[in-house]
């Protein structure tokens, strides 16, 4: 995480766009020119989960800026009004669908809803989630984090991909962008219930691409760091840790509805991953003190004020 944070000045510099390096390593974190954006969202129909608040909610401003029109899926009606009223003062357009994603019925009936309404639906984006933070040790009796975590990070994830696919074939395509986190790519502890929820739906999202890649349906996985929002927040050792704000992580969401790639994720997650696939033993074992002082640190600084 630490080198994440110290190779950022390098991924943002502009003589990087110079460099042979930056098509596969870097892409993924430079904003492409304005134009080409324009071009490539303009006249999408995006809908994208979670949008009431964080990256969901500046992702869809972002997008919305672009040109595309926004359906807006969330519990809390007001904030979705809010973030709507915020797409039309900067001259875009949206449409809100209040659901709350773990109850099947309602989003049966946002789903009926959402295709009545709209003829085409180009992106959906699977943002909504919640996030435990507890030791297994902790959790013995608590099967439900699990199920909680599993209802909405994947469930509900699924649920919607599989009712809009038929659309997306009928359009001759279509794109999911799923909406995962570094953490599965690097051994980190203490959130095992929603890391195994996301890795469920990346794991589901290559499945997707295999089946259906050939035939129009782009599928995209974004490994979002740390980013500063409620989800982070609830969290009190975080308050000190230096995170990405929700604006820049919404410029991964909006990099993934421009370039349709495989995925998006930082240059250390991504290397994470290889080195957690090759040596899964000894990584496991050389990163363990590594975190265990990371979270006494960010305590200890919590407890100095
Ligand atoms: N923040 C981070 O550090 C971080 C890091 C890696 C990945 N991510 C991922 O980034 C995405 C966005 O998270 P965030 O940080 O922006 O968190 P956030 O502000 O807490 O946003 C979560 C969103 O999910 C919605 N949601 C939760 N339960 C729902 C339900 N049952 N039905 C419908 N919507 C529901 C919430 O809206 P309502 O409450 O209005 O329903 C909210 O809009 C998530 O997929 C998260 O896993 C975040």
């Amino acid at each position: 995480m630490a080198l994440f944070y110290f190779l950022l000045p390098v991924q943002r510099c502009p003589a990087i766009e110079f460099l042979p390096i930056r098509s596969f390593v870097m892409a993924d974190l430079i904003p492409p020119p304005l134009p080409d954006l324009f071009m490539s969202i303009a006249g999408k129909t995006i809908l994208i989960t979670g949008s009431s608040s964080g990256i969901g909610a500046q992702a869809a401003l972002q997008l919305a800026r672009a040109g595309a029109t926004l359906l807006l899926v969330a519990r809390r009606e007001d904030e979705l009004r809010q973030v709507q009223r915020d797409i039309a003062t900067v001259g875009g357009r949206a449409f809100i669908y209040p659901c709350d994603l773990t109850n099947a019925a309602e989003l049966d009936a946002c789903v009926t809803r959402l295709l009545d309404e709209h003829p085409r639906i180009d992106v959906l984006v699977n943002n909504a989630a919640r996030s435990i933070r507890r030791p297994i040790l902790e959790a013995l009796d608590r099967l439900h984090d699990y199920e909680r975590t599993m209802q909405i990070n994947f469930v509900a994830a699924v649920n919607l991909t599989l009712k809009l696919i038929p659309r997306f074939l009928e359009q001759g395509s279509g794109q999911v962008v799923n909406i995962s986190t570094m953490s599965t790519q690097v051994p980190i502890p203490l959130f095992s219930a929603y890391l195994a929820s996301k890795s469920a739906l990346e794991s589901f999202s290559r499945s997707l691409a295999v089946e259906l890649g050939d035939r129009g349906i782009a599928v995209t996985t974004v490994y979002f760091p740390m980013v500063r929002t409620e989800m982070s927040g609830k969290t009190a050792i975080y308050k000190n840790m230096r995170m990405m704000n929700a604006e820049q992580a919404a410029g991964w969401i909006v990099e993934a509805v421009d370039k349709r790639p495989a995925r998006v994720s930082s240059p250390v997650g991504a290397l994470g991953s290889v080195l957690l696939s090759a040596l899964p033993g000894p990584v496991i074992e050389l990163t363990r003190p590594f975190f265990r002082r990371m979270d006494q640190k960010l305590a200890s600084k919590l407890k100095k004020g």
